[in-house]
């Protein structure tokens, strides 16, 4: 995670991001150090990286790093605003010891819109990663990926339309849940197939960034607003945690994206 010391919205590159809208970056890194402490408390190891001044959305750290066994693919971002935020989390893993640290040649904004399931690596495109970087994932990586066509500019990243609440296991799928309206046609049915008990959220869920959450197989980190989504997750028997994310909403982020899963 990366604090968000010099977090602002002074740039647009989202429907969420306006910059005539006062943004108080006090109150983010509150809302920041709760959700720390959240994960914190349910007994998850955070690491933080260095926040630097000129990078105000550096805080999404998911955008820039997938992390599977051990193996990092690191990021290049599509805004020319964001593209110095790749580097310094380069310079982050090497300096951690993380021998495997490939950087992509295509546009690819990481978990933000590459979805690890424990079997295979859902890949959204149609806004910010190119589709060519799902294929580059797959070689990096070494696991099947499945691409996924995001239509809906307010869900820009796959990171705020879909969750993992449960990895996939030898003998079944994942559990996830998604906005399906955030799809092209194909790829809902796509979704269907290969997801048929999935948690089908709604546009209220989905507009208060409530699929942006981070679940650990029991416990769901989400935003405070996310009522509907959440009963829902609770019927299904996981443990809903809520946090209040309102400040980083304004630039289009929420729990997950301020949340890269270091896996090995
Ligand atoms: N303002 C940031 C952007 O538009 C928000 C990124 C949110 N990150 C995410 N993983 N969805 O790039």
């Amino acid at each position: 995670m990366c604090e968000p010391r010099y977090f602002t919205v002074e740039y647009s590159i989202n429907p969420w991001m306006d910059p005539n809208r006062p943004v108080s970056t006090e109150l983010a890194v509150r809302q920041w150090t709760a959700l720390k402490e959240t994960y914190e408390r349910l007994g998850h190891q955070v690491e933080t990286i260095q926040p630097q001044p000129a990078l105000p959305d550096m805080v999404f750290a998911a955008n820039s790093g997938t992390v599977i066994d051990g193996v990092v693919l690191g990021s290049r971002f599509r805004a020319p605003q964001r593209a110095a935020e790749a580097d310094f989390y380069r310079k982050w893993f090497l300096d951690k010891g993380y021998r495997d640290v490939v950087m992509p040649d295509r546009v690819n904004e990481a978990e933000g819109d590459l979805v690890w399931t424990g079997d295979v690596l859902l890949a959204g495109t149609g806004f910010r990663t190119d589709p060519g970087a799902h294929a580059e994932a797959q070689e990096v990586l070494g696991v099947p990926v499945v691409s996924l066509h995001l239509v809906d500019p307010r869900y820009y990243h796959l990171d705020v339309a879909l969750f993992v609440l449960q990895n996939a296991t030898r003998t079944s799928r994942a559990h996830i849940a998604y906005y399906p309206g955030a799809f092209s046609p194909g790829t809902q049915r796509a979704l269907r197939r290969l997801y048929p008990n999935a948690i089908l959220a709604t546009e209220a869920d989905a507009a208060c960034l409530g699929l942006n959450a981070v679940s650990d197989g029991h416990n769901v980190v989400l935003p405070v607003e996310a009522t509907h989504l959440a009963a829902e997750v609770a019927a299904q028997g996981y443990q809903p945690h809520f946090v209040d994310i309102s400040e980083l909403r304004k630039s289009g982020g929420g729990p997950k994206c301020c949340t890269m899963e270091l896996r090995g």
